[in-house]
């Protein structure tokens, strides 16, 4: 069995990723680990810093072996406010229930303003004696005008991928990982190593 340490502690991502990778066994960072920083500008910088902070943590754990180090930044880009919240996403509205963020978020948008929105996710992969890889992917939708759903996590209430009528809160994983951000940038991992 493929054994994987995933740069993140986010439980949201941690259930996609075991759904989307059923044949990894994947290991997380303990808890004592500091918050991995994010100060990139872009999704792929936040990737790569938070892969590189793994990769120095698990530099010091003599007797733990993995195949590879999996890192994910991701985030909600809105048209109506010049792509944010993006790589701050993490950032956005803190102190507040993921229902009172999404509540913010969707009274930032004017009336009669765009709706349309991306999510967007970098994994960024390593594995000894390779250079590290980048897989992305978008899944491209629209704002639903209040939250909808009680399946995913963060901001999939509110989150209505093109072509659909249902928003990600309203999706079974499966559906979501077949169209999600998430789930075409693991798909292209998964190609990578041979796990199709
Ligand atoms: P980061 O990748 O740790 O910077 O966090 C990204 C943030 O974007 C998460 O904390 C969520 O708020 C949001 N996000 C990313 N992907 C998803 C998703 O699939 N569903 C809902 N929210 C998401």
């Amino acid at each position: 069995m493929i054994r994987i340490l995933l740069a993140s502690r986010n439980v949201g991502k941690l259930k996609e990723f075991k759904s989307l990778l059923p044949e990894v066994e994947l290991l997380t960072l303990p808890s004592d680990v500091d918050e991995i920083p994010e100060t990139g500008t872009f999704f792929e910088e936040n990737a790569r810093q938070k892969l590189i902070a793994a990769q120095v943590w698990f530099m010091k754990q003599p007797t733990l072996s993995v195949d590879g180090i999996l890192s994910d930044d991701s985030g909600l880009c809105v048209d109506a406010l010049w792509g944010a919240p993006g790589v701050l996403t993490a950032q956005f509205g803190p102190g507040l229930s993921a229902y009172e963020r999404n509540i913010k978020l969707l009274t930032l948008i004017a009336t009669g303003a765009s709706r349309s929105a991306r999510y967007v996710c970098v994994l960024a992969w390593w594995q000894p004696s390779q250079s590290i890889k980048i897989f992305s992917g978008v899944a491209e939708g629209i704002l639903a005008d209040k939250p909808r759903g009680q399946n995913g996590f963060g901001y999939d209430p509110i989150f209505q991928p093109c072509t659909l009528e249902k928003t990600f809160g309203e999706m079974k994983d499966i559906e979501k990982n077949r169209l999600s951000h998430r789930g075409l940038a693991t798909l292209a991992l998964r190609q990578y190593l041979g796990i199709l």
